[in-house]
């Protein structure tokens, strides 16, 4: 029961990313987890990616990372130089953040896994949480929608691997500048997208924060090839999953066609940052991540309607 844990800021009754646990009146330490099987060939991206995405939790909840432990798992036959060239690729993202792995543990199994424990700090009356979204604040998110759809149509041989790297830079790529600004600039409320989708993470912060979300459906960024392969209805099988548990929250434009609608509730590897902030901030903060080169897309607003509107 959260009441007999009165340390534990976060973790055992909201839908948050990483756990909470107060250290003293100024600090707290965040602690997360998170694992996937590959989604490259590149054993190398496959661990710069897997370490990317289980650092992005941390930063959703404003806190900044420090140490981790490698959590894998590899088949018996796979060449040792392999496994070596994942571990690397995890721990080169760690050290980009500043962070380093202080061991881990292996096991064998059928399927490789790869991801991290990571740990982080966050100053107590700086964390973010699913919850703190106020109507008029102002939504933005760090990298593009549709990493499930590129993927799947790489193992489909829809596309080639070489279509694929403009996404891996992105699933790559820390969320770290963007936590930065969101904290700047007075976020109370992030989280990143991962396998819910862009809406389905959505309507976390929404339903937790008691608000709603309208959503501007052409400022929402994509990957290349994205909204072809969707009008070719090339989706993973989470997306529909996806459409089929959030879509009764979400209420999209007659103008938007079911591809547009699937794409937008595609699961997600390592995704960004979305964050809410209040609309006095959005010029601030839209003229620092130009300044900086730090990708943000002023994509919504919080509303009160308690439904996700896409128009
Ligand atoms: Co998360
Ligand atoms: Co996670």
């Amino acid at each position: 029961m959260p009441q007999d844990y009165p340390d534990l800021l976060a973790g055992l009754s909201e839908p948050d990313d990483a756990a909470i646990w107060k250290i003293d009146e100024q600090r707290a330490l965040v602690a997360t987890t998170d694992f996937f099987t590959p989604i490259v060939d590149d054993p190398y991206v496959y661990g710069a990616i897997a370490a990317a995405n289980s650092l992005s939790d941390i930063y959703a909840m404003g806190g900044e990372p420090f140490l981790a432990l490698n959590i894998a798992a590899f088949p018996p036959q796979l060449p040792a130089e392999i496994g070596s060239e994942i571990l690397r690729g995890g721990a080169e993202k760690a050290q980009e953040a500043g962070v380093v792995i202080a061991g881990g543990h292996t096991i064998q199994d059928k399927e490789p896994k790869y991801g991290l424990v990571v740990l982080g700090f966050v100053q107590i009356d700086r964390i973010l949480t699913k919850s703190g979204m106020k109507p008029g604040d102002v939504l933005f998110l760090s990298k593009p929608i549709g990493s499930g759809v590129i993927t799947s149509a790489v193992k489909a041989d829809r596309i080639g691997e070489g279509d694929l790297s403009e996404t891996i830079h992105w699933m790559k790529r820390l969320n770290r500048d963007a936590a930065l600004l969101a904290r700047k600039y007075g976020a109370k409320a992030a989280t990143d997208i991962t396998g819910f989708s862009l809406l389905g993470h959505a309507w976390e912060m929404a339903s937790a924060s008691g608000a709603g979300i309208r959503f501007y459906d052409d400022a929402i960024p994509l990957y290349p090839q994205a909204a072809r392969l969707s009008a070719e209805w090339c989706f993973p099988g989470g997306s529909f999953d996806n459409a089929e548990f959030f879509g009764p929250h979400v209420k999209f434009d007659s103008r938007i066609g079911q591809e547009r609608e699937l794409l937008l509730f595609d699961p997600q590897t390592s995704g960004g940052l979305l964050f809410a902030i209040p609309s006095h901030h959005v010029s601030s903060c839209m003229q620092e991540a130009d300044e900086k080169n730090i990708p943000l897309w002023k994509i919504g607003e919080v509303t009160s309607s308690g439904i996700i509107e896409v128009i």
